[in-house]
């Protein structure tokens, strides 16, 4: 057990935690002077509302899956009204000393309200109670289970809110909204009346590492929202759409999210979420492929020719070398799926399963689907990918898988594969 200071008070904390902060973050002391003045501390977005949380600059993996290429935030906020004070929302455990040092000169926290239980936000939940036990942790019922399962926090911690409930802190009032699935089932966000800000938690988030607490670069964050709503969001696409139509009622002058920047401007992404939910597929095919000896890129190379030629866009990945987040934006506005994969070892290259592992996962709005690829002398590829697709509401077309190395025939084929492509896009309306 170490000693340590907030606010002079001396306190123990665990040998573990201790431990952890040294390894992550360098000498100790989350609580202590040094650590506090070198960090950056609380800003303002309103009146009496601030920004706090931490900027994890170096993350490169989420989940030990998602690519982060610029970093992340986990953005906590501090409402001050003019009787009670709430935290929204906290951050990832290895970055507690960040928030507890800017809770340092922080006296008195009456409610924390945790949006999702995903432990990038709800993670520093045991460092805050220890810090100030009289909070109460505002869920919804579900997060309440969810909060005990994970992080062990006593069931006597919990106030629970119904969809719709108000909580006062004076002269700021917090409404809660139940939005289930963005992305796990107990997610809320909370409605500030008074200034008309939406904190919305994973809802409308990036990955971007900045300082920059506004939106300054559209398009970047643009880029970036839409790799995140790709990744984590696209499965629920049916129940995020009840969630837009819910917030309809609402008007929203700022969105402060849990990653990311803060949309002073939020109109735009608001129109962005609702295109990629609700809008129709674009005359567009996506084609992740592997090749081993260069037989299936070479498929792959015709087709993309044969549908450029026809007037479809086409956006190609590599999956011996592709970043999957980039393949995961893509599937977004996806008419067409066309998976270029060799056969080995009797069926699909295991880059292709994965990449229609994630697809099927992601469930993204594309209507077609097509196998090109190449063989040795024979196999199950075909029928192994298409068994993994089931979540999918696609139309198969024709696949084409040549022996060896494709032939004239093989690449008339594929020429016949684009003419019912294009067809398909044109019956459907897809632009
Ligand atoms: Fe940012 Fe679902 O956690």
């Amino acid at each position: 057990m170490f000693n340590w200071s907030v606010d002079g008070a001396d306190r123990v904390i665990p040998f573990a935690f201790a431990v952890r902060c040294e390894l992550v973050h360098g000498p100790l002391a989350w609580g202590g002077k040094k650590r506090r003045d070198s960090i950056m501390q609380k800003r303002k977005i309103g009146k009496n509302i601030y920004w706090i949380g931490a900027v994890d600059w170096d993350r490169r993996l989420f989940d030990s899956l998602i690519p982060l290429p610029d970093g992340t935030t986990y953005n906590a906020y501090l409402v001050q009204g003019s009787e009670k004070t709430a935290l929204l929302d906290t951050v990832d455990p290895p970055m507690a000393d960040v928030l507890m040092a800017q809770l340092a000169r922080v006296n008195k926290i009456d409610f924390i309200v945790s949006h999702h239980a995903e432990q990038d936000h709800s993670g520093a939940l045991p460092h805050v109670l220890e810090r100030f036990p009289e909070a109460k942790v505002v869920v919804t019922p579900k997060a309440k289970g969810m909060l005990i399962d994970l992080l062990k926090i006593p069931e006597n911690a919990f106030v629970t809110v119904e969809d719709g409930e108000r909580l006062s802190l004076g002269d700021k009032t917090l409404r809660f909204i139940h939005t289930p699935w963005v992305h796990w089932p107990e997610t809320m966000v909370t409605y500030l009346e008074e200034d008309r800000i939406l904190f919305s938690c994973d809802f409308y988030g990036s990955h971007i590492a900045t300082s920059d607490l506004f939106v300054t670069d559209q398009g970047r964050v643009y880029e970036a929202s839409k790799r995140y709503f790709a990744e984590i969001m696209m499965p629920f696409r049916n129940v995020i759409t009840k969630n837009i139509d819910k917030l309809k009622e609402v008007d929203i002058q700022m969105i402060a999210p849990s990653h990311g920047q803060i949309y002073d401007r939020p109109s735009w992404i608001m129109d962005a979420y609702r295109d990629w939910v609700m809008g129709k597929p674009h005359n567009l095919v996506v084609l992740p492929y592997v090749s081993m000896h260069g037989s299936t890129r070479r498929l792959v190379d015709r087709l993309v020719s044969s549908l450029v030629e026809r007037g479809v866009r086409v956006e190609l990945f590599n999956l011996a070398v592709t970043d999957i987040g980039k393949l995961a934006m893509a599937l977004v506005d996806a008419a067409t799926v066309v998976v270029g994969v060799p056969t080995v070892l009797a069926g699909p290259h295991p880059l292709a399963a994965y990449a229609t592992f994630l697809a099927n996962a992601l469930r993204p709005k594309a209507r077609f689907l097509s196998i090109i690829g190449s063989y040795g002398w024979g196999g199950k590829t075909v029928e192994t990918l298409a068994g993994m697709i089931p979540n999918l509401k696609v139309e198969v077309l024709e696949p084409v898988l040549c022996r060896g190395v494709p032939s004239k025939t093989d690449f008339e084929a594929l020429d016949k594969l684009a003419d019912m492509i294009v067809q398909k896009h044109k019956e459907q309306g897809f632009q």
